[in-house]
């Protein structure tokens, strides 16, 4: 099983910022999950929420900022007073460092509630521009990027469904996969169960699984042979996962 780190060391340092994700890297860490926006700009930013209120010091959404607006903002506002100002990243200088990295990265297309035109054509070329195409997978709640995905980047890159969870896909996600052309399905530890596991085995549909920050998720991902954890606490998971290994 790989680890990817949810936003990047996000269980102890600033989500989405260069600094979680190289504390991540420091880690062990597998591979990084980060989420990607559209600034007012057309520039792609590594963030998570549509607005901006949660994590910085600013207030409103992405889209109606520029970068270099953007960039004014503390993204390290959650831990003021413990750790300095911390940027937004752009996507474009979070795969400037990747590229010297030993590291994979899954990609997601932040579209669930805003349409950004082309964000998967733009995300695509910065991939390529950087030489990163054989380190990075995409994943999306929305199916219709992954569906616009498939038309722009070649056959082995891999595509990940994200499924939420409440009211996400349980029933036959393997079958819906292949039948999608979606190399894996993203979902939350809580919903996978033998069945559904067995079925994506059987449709030759990988795994990854979220956000897995305990024991008791670490154990049952084992158990069910899942091939992707998803966690805030990447070096926990991966010191766990190799001990399981040392002792299999
Ligand atoms: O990739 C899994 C996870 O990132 C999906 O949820 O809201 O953290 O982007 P969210
Ligand atoms: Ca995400």
């Amino acid at each position: 099983m790989k680890v990817m780190a949810h936003r990047g060391y996000s269980g102890a340092y600033p989500e989405n910022t260069m600094l979680a994700f190289r504390k991540a890297v420091e880690a062990g860490t597998d591979g990084i999950e980060l989420d990607v926006h559209e600034t007012k700009d057309g520039q792609l930013v590594v963030f998570h929420d549509e607005i901006i209120d949660r994590t910085t010091d600013g207030a409103g959404p992405i889209l109606s900022y520029t970068l270099s607006e953007l960039k004014a903002f503390n993204a390290a506002k959650l831990y003021e007073g413990r750790l300095p100002f911390e940027p937004i990243p752009s996507f474009e200088e979070y795969c400037a460092w990747a590229a010297a990295q030993k590291i994979f990265t899954n990609i997601e297309i932040k579209t669930d509630n805003v349409f950004y035109p082309d964000i998967e054509r733009k995300t695509w070329d910065t991939v390529v521009r950087y030489g990163l195409e054989d380190r990075v997978m995409f994943s999306s709640f929305n199916h219709l990027s992954l569906l616009r995905l498939k038309e722009i980047v070649p056959p082995e890159i891999k595509l990940g469904a994200l499924v939420p969870r409440v009211n996400g896909l349980k029933v036959f996600p393997g079958a819906y996969c292949g039948w999608a052309g979606f190399q894996a399905y993203h979902a939350p530890v809580e919903i996978l169960d033998e069945e559904n596991v067995r079925d994506c085995k059987e449709h030759g549909i990988q795994i990854n699984s979220w956000t897995v920050n305990d024991m008791a998720g670490l154990e049952k991902l084992w158990d069910l042979g899942c091939d992707g954890i998803i966690t805030n606490f990447p070096g926990v998971a991966k010191g766990w996962l190799l001990s399981q290994e040392a002792g299999k």
